[in-house]
């Protein structure tokens, strides 16, 4: 494993970021995340608040110049932001996912390079692995390739749904170098914005994330030099993996943190609202809502921060928690922000108040970064294995 052994914030030194976090968050990014979806830009001024306040780089090594916590901290972090603004909450989830791919699977020198730039948050990161025809297949249907022709690799394909692609200075991407392999013949390339033959094509229209830019990338005789592979060639597929492994705890803390921002709202809304002579959430029918929502984002919260803790120890079995976490709490905020639009019936789903936005944003986390039915299958391989006909 090649993450470096984080310093392990104290609880008091990640009650403190916590802390700063959340009234930043309140003064900050509550005011603007309704604005953020309405426009559907990428808010860089957001952007440049959570890089001036070291949150780009919160689980990357000092020596890297991150802020070496844990990743339990960051989990703590994304949720808090994600509990106002979705969209925001990606801007620290996908400058991680962008950023370990080099953590994991760079040498020395690549990590000196381009992890200082990412963690103080003058570049942006993406990770570029699906594409059309290669979803939750992430392997078997790869179609990019990459050819090594003297002192470069040469790639050629497109990618779609890549988050930040289109604002992202540094893109890890996965390619074909030997198709004979099959997940063994995909290898892993630190491309730069402004190698030739690197395009941004079509930006997305989306349900939710709006102020989250998701595109498609060109790779058109895209020419990187041989020092960007990371690892060696044929690792790509399994440092994909093992990124996953480290990035799905962020997108369910993403998910936890829209659950756990609706639930919040929902409540508030069910102390004030008057119904039949007594306050909403006084009625049976709404207070036993509120009770299962409640129920749910705890035991979703539970899972999630384990799963962190595993990450942080370099645990035998982060895949399955990384993964139960993500089925977990990308579930429970589908199903609470959805009970919240409830609770609050017409104004609900009227754009006027937040929770129509979060049950959009909610849907997302039940689908990017391997959908439910992925997580599912990782955690029966876990648990039966993976089948091998002989
Ligand atoms: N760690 C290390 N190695 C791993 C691994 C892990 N977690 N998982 C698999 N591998 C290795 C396997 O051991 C195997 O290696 P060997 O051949 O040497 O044994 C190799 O990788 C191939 O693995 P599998 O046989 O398990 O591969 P598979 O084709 O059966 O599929 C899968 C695996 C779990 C379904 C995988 O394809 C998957 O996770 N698919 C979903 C893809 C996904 O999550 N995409 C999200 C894109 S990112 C995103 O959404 C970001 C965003 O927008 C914010």
């Amino acid at each position: 494993m090649a993450l470096a052994t984080p310093h392990h914030a104290s609880s008091e030194e990640e009650a403190m970021i916590l802390q700063a976090v959340r009234e930043l968050v309140a003064e900050k990014v509550a005011p603007r995340a309704a604005e953020i979806d309405e426009l559907g830009e990428y808010p860089q001024d957001i952007r440049k608040l959570f890089a001036e306040n070291d949150l780009l780089g919160i689980p990357i090594p000092s020596e890297y110049g991150g802020l070496g916590g844990t990743f339990l901290t960051y989990v703590k972090v994304v949720e808090e932001i994600a509990k106002v603004c979705a969209s925001s909450s990606l801007i620290v989830a996908v400058q991680e996912l962008g950023m370990l791919p080099i953590l994991i699977g760079g040498s020395d020198e690549q990590k000196k390079r381009y992890l200082p730039k990412l963690a103080s948050g003058e570049w942006i990161a993406a990770y570029a692995l699906t594409e059309a025809g290669s979803g939750s297949d992430a392997a078997g249907s790869m179609r990019t390739r990459a050819e090594k022709r003297g002192d470069k690799y040469i790639l050629n394909g497109q990618k779609i749904w890549i988050t930040n692609g289109s604002v992202a200075d540094v893109v890890c991407v996965f390619a074909v170098t030997d198709p004979e392999k099959g997940a063994n013949g995909i290898s892993a390339f630190i491309v730069e914005k402004g190698f030739p033959g690197f395009h941004v094509g079509k930006l997305e229209k989306k349900m939710g994330i709006r102020g989250s830019p998701t595109v498609e990338l060109v790779f058109d005789n895209c020419e990187v030099p041989a020092e960007n592979l990371l690892s060696n060639e044929g690792e790509g597929f399994k440092i994909a993996m093992k990124v996953l492994d480290k990035s799905r705890p962020g997108i369910a803390a993403q998910a936890l943190g829209i659950a756990a921002g609706a639930l919040d709202y929902a409540a508030n809304y069910a102390q004030e609202r008057m119904a039949f002579g007594k306050p909403i959430g006084q009625q049976q029918g709404i207070g036993f809502m509120l009770a299962d929502m409640k129920t749910e984002v705890e035991a979703a919260r539970l899972l999630l921060y384990e799963a962190a803790r595993k990450c942080d120890e370099g645990a035998d079995d982060v895949t399955l928690w990384a993964a139960m976490a993500k089925l977990k709490c990308g579930d429970t905020a589908m199903s609470v922000t959805t009970d919240a639009v409830q609770v609050l019936g017409g104004y609900g789903y009227s754009v006027e108040y937040p929770v129509e936005r979060m049950m959009r944003d909610a849907k997302i986390t039940q689908i990017y970064e391997g959908t439910q039915q992925i997580q599912r299958l990782v955690i029966s391989r876990a648990v039966v294995g993976k089948w091998k006909p002989k």
